[in-house]
């Protein structure tokens, strides 16, 4: 996969582009991340990328020209098919929103600064706007690599271990249940029996419990598409389910 990010701050990306998971991906060929600067795409001396709004206001706004020519660069590398603006007007992203750009052959992404980019960019060249949550960042550059590390993580061959995929949280829609390493004791804490048994069939049924009483606790509103063996293990939980939204009626 290819992903192209539009940054005016390219060197921000650098040091998260190295390390772990994300760092062997770009290593091994598996994932692309290539950076282009729209500032390199400005024709006066100055270059500037950004102008006051029209009809006032306060803050800056990103102009079209350095986004459109900086995208256009790309024609022949990228489809440009995919042109993702990060934004807080973005639809919310989320594990099935990485599994479903994983699935792309390429993407842009646009990191806007100031207060946003003209409409017209949104118009003519992006495709999707995506938001990291409900809050306001400075840039989409943060917002850029939280996209990037979670779709990293969905390309074939990323992870070691798909197992490890699979138990992350929200790989099953579920929060992922605790884990814990050696030693078997801590501060007077143990770890749970079950876990040092080596009955995988047990193991298994006691992560999907654990899955499902943390996400009970602490986000319910996840608790969708449950399983026979779902319901049974919630029942033995003690859980009361909440009531499953209504439709628009
Ligand atoms: N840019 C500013 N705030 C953002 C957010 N919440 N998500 C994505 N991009 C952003």
């Amino acid at each position: 996969m290819r992903i192209d990010v539009l940054t005016l701050f390219p060197e921000a990306f650098m040091p998260m582009l190295r390390i772990g998971v994300l760092g062997r991906a770009l290593e091994e060929g598996l994932l692309t991340v290539s950076l282009t600067n729209p500032r390199d795409f400005t024709h006066d001396r100055r270059r500037t990328v950004d102008d006051t709004p029209y009809g006032g206001g306060a803050g800056m706004v990103m102009r079209c020209e350095p986004l459109t020519e900086a995208a256009d660069s790309l024609i022949g590398v990228n489809s440009l098919e995919h042109v993702v603006l990060l934004s807080p007007r973005g639809r919310v992203f989320n594990q099935q929103v990485a599994r479903e750009l994983a699935g792309l052959r390429d993407i842009v992404l646009i990191c806007a600064r100031y207060e946003g980019v003209d409409e017209r960019v949104s118009q003519q060249l992006v495709t999707d706007e995506i938001s990291i949550g409900d809050y306001v960042l400075s840039g989409g550059e943060s917002a850029a690599l939280v996209l990037i590390e979670a779709i990293s993580r969905m390309l074939p061959g990323v992870v070691g271990s798909w197992e490890s995929v699979e138990t992350d949280s929200f790989f099953h829609g579920l929060l992922g249940p605790p884990q814990y390493t050696r030693p078997p004791q801590f501060k007077g804490d143990n770890v749970p029996q079950v876990l040092l048994e080596g009955n995988h069939a047990a193991i298994r049924r006691w992560r999907r419990k654990e899955a499902l009483r943390v996400t009970h606790a602490r986000r319910p509103d996840l608790l969708q598409q449950l399983s026979e063996e779902d319901l049974e293990l919630l029942a033995e939980l003690g859980a009361e389910l909440p009531t499953p939204e209504k439709e628009n009626e």
